[in-house]
């Protein structure tokens, strides 16, 4: 069928408490998701399918503005609007013929935004490929301390095995307090920390106590497309904002998006640029957060990691107004599975911070939490984070040795001091899709620098070709053999 058909067909009841544009939106993605509408399929322009749905342009408008943000459309003004290229196969639902039967109602409108937020959102499984992205060195992590760790709690049996505070085990949010005060610059007291399960609940959280439906959020583009999903799913109208040489381009959101009530940026190591912040953009970023009491979400995902000097300072470290929100995790100096993160919240928003967290876990799992405790207290946590920053820092030179002999003029590196991961550009002219699909046939794992882009962001957010390839989760060996297979398949 025709789409102007399958749009026209769309029954829309005028009389429900769902406003018409989340109707729609919700049957369009629907039919994006169950495959009725094609991606790369052009869409009718918004006058006319608001003539052909007898609704006003303004609804049709707010509906793709909305696929927009989700990713699921793609265009511009004037250039018309599309079903995106690149929704991953697995996020559209075509039905095999042994399917489920279907629900017996439909999903609430807040349950289908949540239930499809993430489909942007890659996650490798499967076997560990050079070069997987952000992953840490699981050959370096001390398996046998942590087991005699676990192993002695069960044994003890000390921490209480009943229900427990809300923001976290309670030496566990003493002892980083301490840790983010003297290695991150962090100004905090243990009463301010929240526990969370990664840092995406961190996010989730922030975004439904702080953001009403229609409040403006500042996100980079390119950036982190897993705190795309929260603000989205709060309904937060999302305000892609460029990046260069200086990180998040401050002046340009201040500008165009001046009434935005958060900002959330990645200032110490941007995903997936590389770039830190300048001083001069952070003072600009909290000065413009100040003036507008609006907040800035800081999200601190991999500051131990830098090669080139001490780790920087948090932006959170200079702010005075108590608009900072500080945002860490594990994932990354410990690993992603254990699903620990943490909030230092401005003194008055950690009690409904955590009294929120309560209402969707009630806490984090105890355990984990007090094995953490005694790893940082024993002195391994420190030990880790020295041991791989130097592991880490070998395997970023063998990976710049490695690029620079055997790919020069095909790549070239962006900023390479602090992280887990580099930025390439392509150079030899091949397109983002054919270099990734060339890699990952000869075995290697990149991701496209385009995936990063917010659906929602124009011409302004553009970003040459080029890809990222993870470093440190493999050894100098490995890297160069990576490197070797990268090249042949890239130069082929
Ligand atoms: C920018 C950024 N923030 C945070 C995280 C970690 O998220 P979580 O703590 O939920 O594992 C990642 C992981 O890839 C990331 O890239």
């Amino acid at each position: 069928m025709h789409v102007h058909a399958i749009l026209a067909a769309i029954p829309l009841e005028r009389d429900a408490a769902t406003p018409l544009f989340r109707q729609l939106y919700l049957r369009m993605k629907e039919a994006i998701l169950s495959g009725a509408v094609q991606p790369t399929v052009r869409l009718p322009a918004t006058r006319e399918l608001g003539r052909l749905l007898k609704v006003s342009r303004q609804t049709v408008l707010a509906a793709y503005e909305q696929l927009m943000a989700e990713g699921y459309l793609e265009g511009a003004v004037g250039k018309g609007t599309f079903v995106s290229a690149s929704l991953p196969a697995a996020a559209r639902r075509s039905a095999p013929p042994d399917a489920a039967p279907p629900l017996v109602r439909p999903l609430s409108a807040r349950g289908e935004a949540m239930a499809s937020a993430m489909a942007r959102v890659r996650h490798h499984d499967g076997p560990l490929r050079t070069f997987r992205m952000s992953m840490p060195g699981l050959d370096l992590f001390p398996f046998e301390v942590w087991r005699k760790l676990e192993a002695r709690h069960w044994r003890r049996r000390e921490v209480p095995l009943g229900y427990g505070g809300a923001a976290g085990h309670p030496p566990l949010r003493e002892l980083l307090c301490a840790y983010l005060k003297a290695s991150r610059g962090v100004r905090c007291m243990p009463e301010q920390i929240v526990i969370t399960n990664g840092s995406q609940q961190a996010l989730y959280l922030l975004a439904q106590l702080l953001l009403a439906p229609g409040e403006g959020v500042w996100l980079e583009s390119p950036g982190y497309q897993g705190a795309l999903a929260p603000f989205a799913v709060a309904g937060a109208k999302i305000c892609p904002v460029p990046v260069d040489a200086e990180g998040m381009d401050v002046a340009y959101a201040a500008a165009r998006y001046p009434d935005a009530r958060m900002a959330f940026a990645t200032p110490s190591h941007q995903l997936p640029l590389g770039a830190t912040m300048s001083l001069a953009r952070r003072l600009e970023l909290l000065r413009w957060a100040e003036a507008k009491r609006a907040w800035i979400v800081e999200d601190d995902y991999d500051s131990e990691y830098r090669y080139t000097g001490p780790p920087l300072a948090s932006l959170q470290g200079l702010d005075r107004a108590n608009c900072v929100i500080y945002v860490g995790t594990l994932s990354k100096v410990l690993f992603p599975g254990l699903r620990l993160g943490y909030v230092v919240a401005p003194p008055a928003l950690a009690a409904p911070l955590a009294r929120a967290k309560a209402v969707v876990d009630r806490h984090s799992p105890i355990v984990p939490q007090a094995v953490l405790a005694d790893f940082i207290q024993e002195g391994h946590f420190a030990r880790h984070i020295r041991r791989t920053r130097d592991a880490y820092g070998e395997r970023r030179i063998a990976m710049l040795e490695a690029l620079d002999s055997r790919m020069r003029g095909l790549l070239a590196c962006g900023p390479s001091d602090a992280g887990l991961d580099l930025c390439v550009g392509l150079m030899n002219g091949l397109g983002e899709e054919e270099a990734v699909a060339r890699a990952s046939a000869a075995g290697v794992d990149v991701r496209s620098l385009s995936y990063y882009v917010n659906p929602a962001a124009g011409p302004d957010c553009a970003v040459p070709p080029g890809m990222l390839l993870g470093f440190s989760a493999f050894t100098p060996a490995q890297i160069r053999a990576g490197v070797r297979r990268l090249e042949q398949a890239l130069s082929a």
